[in-house]
């Protein structure tokens, strides 16, 4: 029997790439990538997952993507939105610019919210999928010198609870995982003070977190384990969230 599709987002490096891997053992995959042509070639190559650029802020590039899912990937079992910036530079709230702004609503938000739109209806029609959103721990923490990251993350929590609400009478679960700090290119720059902030006891659980324990999280709601906790919230945070006394 063919696989079941699976769409990963930002599917090239760090995050994606882990759960790439992982769903390839059971999914036929198609991985996006941005600009990164090599690594996203050497993801397909060590996974057999297909790789296609997408660039998620553009809409002629979103449309391009969703025209080779229609034509070649139909239908999608499982969506997952994982593609995410940082913003280029990390600015007090009281300087941070427009155009920063605008690019992190555009990639964060804006590109997952209209691509799981399309999605979301093919899916209503095989009245069959999964779609899983990764947003953050800064989708509820305020960062003050990443503002634009922080709201686009908060406004990405709602989109879960709308489209699970949406789409619950339909057999379409949506899933919310709240990754905290990863070990990504993403957090390279200051990886060196979290590892000493979470030495101290940042995080409950003593270590950073890796790639591998968001993949592991997909992989529960890929397998149709949580099918019924559909708006659920997964906290892939070594406990970051937990208020403590
Ligand atoms: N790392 C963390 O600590 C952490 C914590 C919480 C949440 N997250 C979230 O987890 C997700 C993955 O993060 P990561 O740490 O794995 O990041 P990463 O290592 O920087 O990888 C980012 C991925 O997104 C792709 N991408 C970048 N800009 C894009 C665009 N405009 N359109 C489409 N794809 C684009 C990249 O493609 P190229 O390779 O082509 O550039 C790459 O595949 C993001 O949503 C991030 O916000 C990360």
């Amino acid at each position: 029997m063919a696989k079941p599709i699976a769409i990963v987002t930002g599917g090239s490096r760090g995050i994606g790439q882990a759960i790439v891997g992982e769903l390839s053992q059971t999914h036929q995959v198609l991985g996006t990538y941005n600009t990164n042509r090599k690594a996203a070639d050497e993801v397909a190559a060590a996974t057999g997952a297909v790789m296609l650029p997408c660039q998620l802020d553009n809409p002629s590039s979103r449309e391009e993507f969703l025209h080779e899912v229609q034509a070649r990937f139909s239908p999608v079992h499982l969506l997952i939105n994982n593609a995410g910036i940082a913003p280029r530079q990390r600015c007090d709230i009281l300087e941070a610019s427009p155009e920063s702004f605008d690019e992190l609503m555009a990639t964060n938000l804006k590109g997952p919210y209209f691509l799981t739109q399309r999605i979301a209806r093919s899916m209503l029609d095989e009245g069959m999928g999964r779609i899983v959103f990764v947003s953050s721990i800064s989708s509820f923490t305020a960062s003050i010198n990443r503002g634009d990251y922080c709201m686009a993350k908060a406004a990405l929590s709602m989109a879960v609870k709308l489209f699970a609400a949406r789409l619950a009478p339909h057999n379409i679960p949506v899933f919310e995982i709240q990754p905290g700090i990863i070990r990504t290119d993403m957090i390279a720059a200051v990886a060196a003070d979290y590892d000493r902030r979470i030495s101290e006891g940042l995080l409950p659980q003593r270590r950073m977190g890796e790639p591998f324990d968001v993949a592991s999280a997909v992989r529960a709601i890929a397998d149709g384990h949580l099918d019924y906790c559909t708006g659920q919230v997964l906290h892939v945070d070594g406990g970051f969230h937990l208020r403590t006394l």
